[in-house]
């Protein structure tokens, strides 16, 4: 009688995972420095470096020390710093012009780093949040509703803003409508041409951003939820249209965020689009595996890497994360 099962089998697909020269040679995936854009945060003063403490690791930092942090990005490969401002309570108001003021926070850190390291890419961030009363990304009517148009016309004029300032790419995290639209045709008409688009184009109403909003200093006023026009974390299908509709409107990349809890998205969006696909491993992301690390439950360094690994493998071109400069430095060795 023939045994029904061959003794030895043709394939043994443990071989190629012998040594670390065959993994390597069939590895199908790779993490480079050149992957990671590095969320900053910025805040008023000189000399200052302030622990986030939600965010073990993160610092707020004054313009002098971002632009530091700009230099060490650019010796450890990392192409782009995206910058968000810690804004003075101060300077928030129902109309949110500091959002375009020439002199805000965003803006000088912007032109301090352009000095400084031209060859490293300055990204901004587009949303009325860090300079609105309510903590919204937009305004509200007085029943707690989005009043779209009106914030779109805000929202150009801190594209331009920031356009100005010299940032390379501006990243609209407002989640509006027509705004992608808006912002490029504005861009064209001042000249603008070469300014790059990064949408984030199919943005979660998501519990993951907590210790942001703390960094940030968005928590205080901020009441309710972004509902209203951050994506419900059921939907796959929405995402699809949004992202056709951002391309279509002029964006020149697109980022799913959050990150590891959507990596389904990752993955359809460069299926069905073959563009160049980024996602935001957002801050409660970053919290939940560097406060897991600090005390001793997981390894800091091999959970980092496994994670961005995992964009890469979800087919992202690249991965906002706060682990950028870690992971730089030891994928450098
Ligand atoms: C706001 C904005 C948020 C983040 C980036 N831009 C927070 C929000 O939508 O409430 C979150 C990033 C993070 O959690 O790391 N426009």
């Amino acid at each position: 009688m023939k045994p029904i099962t061959p003794a030895f089998p043709a394939t043994r697909l443990r071989r190629l995972r012998r040594t670390e020269g065959l993994r390597a040679m069939v590895r199908e995936n790779t993490l480079t420095p050149d992957d990671f854009i590095w969320p900053v945060f910025v805040r008023d003063g000189d000399g200052i470096e302030e622990p986030v403490a939600s965010m073990p690791g993160v610092v707020r930092r004054s313009v002098d020390k971002v632009v530091e942090a700009a230099r060490e990005a650019h010796a450890l490969g990392i192409p782009a710093i995206c910058l968000f401002p810690y804004t003075n309570p101060a300077l928030k108001t129902e109309d949110c012009a500091e959002a375009w003021n020439p002199e805000n926070l965003s803006n000088r850190a912007t032109r301090a780093i352009k000095d400084a390291v031209p060859d490293l890419m300055v990204m901004t961030d587009v949303a009325l949040d860090p300079y609105n009363i309510t903590g919204h990304d937009g305004y509200m009517d007085e029943h707690g509703h989005i009043v779209n148009d009106q914030t779109v016309e805000a929202l150009v004029k801190q594209t331009l803003s920031q356009a100005r300032a010299g940032s390379d790419i501006i990243g609209p995290s407002d989640m509006m409508d027509s705004r992608i639209a808006a912002m490029r045709g504005a861009l064209e008409s001042e000249g603008f041409s070469n300014v790059a688009i990064l949408s984030y184009a199919a943005k979660y109403a998501s519990a993951f951003y907590g210790p942001f909003r703390d960094a940030v200093g968005a928590s205080g006023a901020f009441k309710g939820d972004k509902k209203g026009y951050q994506m419900d974390p059921g939907n796959s299908d929405e995402a699809m249209r949004l992202i056709a509709r951002d391309l279509s409107e002029g964006a020149d990349m697109v980022m799913i965020k959050p990150g590891m809890p959507y990596l389904d998205i990752c993955r359809r969006t460069k299926d069905m689009f073959g563009v160049p696909t980024f996602a935001y491993q957002v801050s409660g992301e970053y919290a939940m595996l560097a406060g897991a690390a600090e005390r001793g439950w997981l390894d800091h360094d091999r959970v980092m890497l496994e994670s961005l690994m995992a964009f890469k493998r979800a087919g992202c071109d690249g991965v906002l994360t706060y682990f950028a400069p870690a992971a730089a430095r030891l994928l450098n060795g």
